[in-house]
C-alpha cells in the first residue's frame, strides 16, 4: 500500500512514517516544515538504509491549503501508476495557547486544510482516511475514564477546529455512505521517543507540555519544572493525565489501516491513550528512578482551564482495532531521556 502522510515530519508523523516503512508500506510525506525539521527526513532515510529496508519514502514540501499542489500529488500518483491507497492526516497547528491568540489561523490551516484534502480525495476517489483528533474536544470534565460518547465541549479554538473537522466527517459519511472509510483518532498525551533516539519531540521555543519540559530540565535547558497546583482532589494533589508512548500511538495507526482495509465503509471516533492516569508527581518520581536524573520543581497556582483528572477509556480501540498499548511509564522515561541526551538541542 502507498500512504499519503500529511504532517509526516512532525513529532507524531515521523514515528508513524518510520513504522509504516518498516512494515513495507510506501510513504509520501506532505509537510510545510513550519513546525518541523528536514533533518527528520534525512534521519528516517539513514535508518532505512542501515536496516536495508526497501520501502519507498518520498517527501513533498508544501501546504495542505494549496489545492493545486494536492491535485498534482494525486494526479501524478495515478499517472505514475502508484495510486494513494489511504491518507493519514496529521498536518495542522496544535498549540492551545496560540489558538487563543490566532484563532482564524487555526480555522484556516486545520479546517480549510482538511476541507481541501477531502475535496481532493473525493475527486480522485481515495476514500480511506485516518485523522489526528484530540482529547481536547472533551473540554472540562472530571468524569474518568473518558469514553468516546463523553460530551463534546471544547474550551479553546484549537479544540473547536477538531470538532468542526469531525462534524465534516459526519456530513460526508452520511452523504456517501457507500464509499468513505474514516477513523478519527482522539489522542491523549503522546510522549517518549523512538527507542533508537533518532527521532523524538523537538518543540520550537519553550515546551507547552509536561514531558518535553521535564526532559529539557533534566538536560539543563530549563531551570526547573513548574507544577501547576498541588491541591487538586487527587491522591497526591497534582493533576492526573493519560500519557501514551509515541510508538504505541503510532502502532494504533497501523492497526487502524488494517481495520479500514477490512471494511466497505465506516466512520469511527476512537480514543488512543494508555487508559491510565498518572499524576505529575508520579511522572517526576518515575523519571528520576528510570534515568537517575534529579528534577527540581516549583509549585505554581492552578492554570485556568485545567482539570484534576483526565484519562481515556480505550476499550473501543482494543475491541475494534485489536490494539493495546504495550509500553510502560518506565519505558517512556527511558526512551524520552535517550532522545534528549542524544539530541540535547533537538534536530538543530
Ligand atoms: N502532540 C500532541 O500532544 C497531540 C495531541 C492530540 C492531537 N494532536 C494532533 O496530531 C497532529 C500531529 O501533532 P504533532 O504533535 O506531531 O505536531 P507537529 O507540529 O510536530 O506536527 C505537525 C506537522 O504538520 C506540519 N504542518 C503544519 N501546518 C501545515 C500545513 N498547513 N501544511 C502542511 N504541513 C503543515 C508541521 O510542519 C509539522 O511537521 C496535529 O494535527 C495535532 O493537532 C497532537
Amino acid at each position: 500500500m502507498r500512504i499519503l502522510l500529511t504532517g509526516g515530519s512532525g513529532f507524531i508523523g515521523s514515528h508513524i512514517a518510520l513504522l509504516l516503512l518498516e512494515r513495507g508500506f510506501d510513504v509520501l510525506i506532505l509537510d510545510s516544515f513550519i513546525n518541523s525539521s528536514y533533518n527528520v527526513i534525512y534521519r528516517i532515510e539513514n535508518y532505512l538504509d542501515n536496516k536495508k529496508i526497501n520501502s519507498k519514502l518520498e517527501t513533498v514540501v508544501g501546504d495542505i491549503r494549496n489545492k493545486k499542489l494536492l491535485n498534482n500529488i494525486f494526479s501524478d500518483s495515478i499517472k505514475e501508476e502508484k495510486p494513494i491507497d489511504a491518507v493519514i492526516h496529521l498536518a495542522g497547528l496544535k498549540s492551545v495557547s496560540d489558538s487563543l491568540i490566532n484563532p482564524l489561523h487555526y480555522w484556516d490551516v486545520n479546517v480549510l486544510g482538511t476541507l481541501n484534502l477531502l475535496l481532493t480525495m473525493k475527486e480522485f476517489e481515495c476514500y480511506s482516511l485516518i485523522f489526528s483528533s484530540s482529547a481536547t474536544i472533551y473540554g472540562l470534565s472530571d468524569t474518568v475514564p473518558m469514553a468516546e460518547d463523553h460530551k463534546i465541549s471544547p474550551i479553546n479554538p484549537y479544540g473547536q477546529t477538531k470538532v468542526a473537522i469531525e462534524n465534516m466527517f459526519h456530513d460526508l459519511y452520511n452523504s456517501n455512505i457507500n464509499f468513505w472509510k474514516i477513523c478519527s483518532l482522539r489522542y491523549f498525551n503522546p510522549v517518549g521517543a523512538h527507542p533508537s533516539g533518532l527521532i523524538g519531540e523537538d518543540p520550537i521555543g519553550n515546551p507547552n507540555n509536561l514531558f518535553p519540559f521535564l526532559t529539557q530540565v533534566a538536560i539543563g535547558r530549563q531551570k526547573l519544572l513548574k507544577v501547576f497546583g498541588d491541591n487538586w482532589d487527587t491522591k497526591d494533589g497534582s493533576g492526573i493525565r493519560d500519557y501514551i508512548h509515541i510508538v504505541d500511538l503510532a502502532e494504533g495507526h497501523l492497526a487502524c489501516i488494517d481495520y479500514l482495509n477490512s471494511k466497505d465503509a465506516c466512520l469511527e471516533f476512537i480514543n488512543l491513550g494508555s487508559g491510565k492516569g498518572y499524576s505529575v508527581f508520579q511522572i517526576i518520581r518515575q523519571f528520576e528512578l528510570s534515568t537517575g536524573c534529579q528534577i527540581p520543581f516549583s509549585i505554581q497556582s492552578r492554570r485556568d482551564g485545567d482539570v484534576a483528572e483526565c484519562y481515556a477509556d480505550i476499550s473501543k480501540a482494543r475491541k475494534l482495532l485489536g490494539w493495546t498499548p504495550l509500553k510502560s511509564l518506565d519505558q517512556i522515561c527511558i526512551d524520552g531521556w535517550n532522545w534528549q541526551m542524544k539530541n540535547p538541542n533537538g534536530y538543530s
